[in-house]
């Protein structure tokens, strides 16, 4: 172990689901920003609950980052996945390629036999090029598709680290701190009580879609996203959260 923790860490994973209300909680040893063997072991416990809860015919809807890239890379099965689909949460073209949405869906599929659609669209969109891009019927279809999503495996990020990456504009970030923004999950930011700030115009899932999907993953780890995972389990409709322990002892530390 990395930590001398005063909890065990299945002591910690009791701890954060009854002080969320949270279905299941899974928390891995170590501290995922420190070791790349943690982000990897983090990947590797988000790819058993994946398996375990897939049935046949559905839909995986997966968000892009570098978490959710550790889970893709490790995802495997002992028969292939022929019935089932996976698709990009959104548009990610803003990402790096490594770890876009789409990259992530389709390395899924093709490590276990699956079928995948992709989205080629940018995360961020002007109002106007987002509704001519909601006029074309082969975008339509797609997001048809991720809407109907019965599973999401989604990354939780920094709201300002997030802002960075996406280059969101100088005012724009300091307008969405000034309103507490904390914590960024599926293109939404949200504040400490996990209450929507601010949120993209992206094509793809959106929050009414999150609130009825019927198995939301959230994976992250590392020290400095404590607050940020807090947040988003506040926010209240994840199914299942996998933290390392680096995160977890964070989150423990302000319930
Ligand atoms: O941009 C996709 C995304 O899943 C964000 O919603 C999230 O905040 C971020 O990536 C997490 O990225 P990482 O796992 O690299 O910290």
């Amino acid at each position: 172990p990395f930590y001398t923790t005063m909890f065990g860490l299945s002591e910690l994973e009791e701890k954060i689901q009854t002080a969320f209300g949270l279905p299941q909680v899974i928390v891995v040893a170590g501290d995922s920003e420190q070791s790349v063997q943690t982000k990897r072991e983090l990947g590797r416990a988000a790819c058993q609950v994946l398996r375990k809860v897939m049935e046949p015919g559905d839909v995986v809807a997966v968000t892009g980052g570098t978490t959710i890239e550790q889970v893709a890379n490790q995802l495997t099965t002992s028969a292939p996945l022929k019935t089932n689909w996976f698709v990009p949460a959104r548009g990610g073209l803003g990402e790096s390629l490594d770890y876009q949405a789409n990259t992530i869906a389709s390395t899924m599929a093709k490590r276990t036999g699956a079928n995948y659609r992709l989205l080629h669209v940018p995360d961020h969109l002007g109002e106007e090029a987002y509704a001519s891009i909601m006029q074309e019927p082969n975008i339509r279809e797609i997001v048809d598709v991720i809407r109907s999503a019965r599973i999401v495996v989604h990354g939780i990020g920094d709201a300002k680290v997030m802002a960075r990456r996406r280059r969101l504009k100088p005012e724009l970030l300091d307008a969405m701190t000034r309103d507490g923004a904390l914590a960024e999950a599926f293109g939404y930011y949200f504040d400490r009580e996990g209450r929507v700030v601010h949120q993209m115009q992206t094509v793809g899932l959106r929050l009414d879609d999150i609130v009825k999907t019927e198995v939301v993953i959230g994976v992250a780890g590392g020290k400095s996203k404590g607050e940020a995972i807090a947040a988003v389990m506040r926010f209240g409709h994840n199914d299942v959260i996998v933290v390392d322990e680096a995160a977890a002892l964070e989150i423990v530390s302000i319930i």
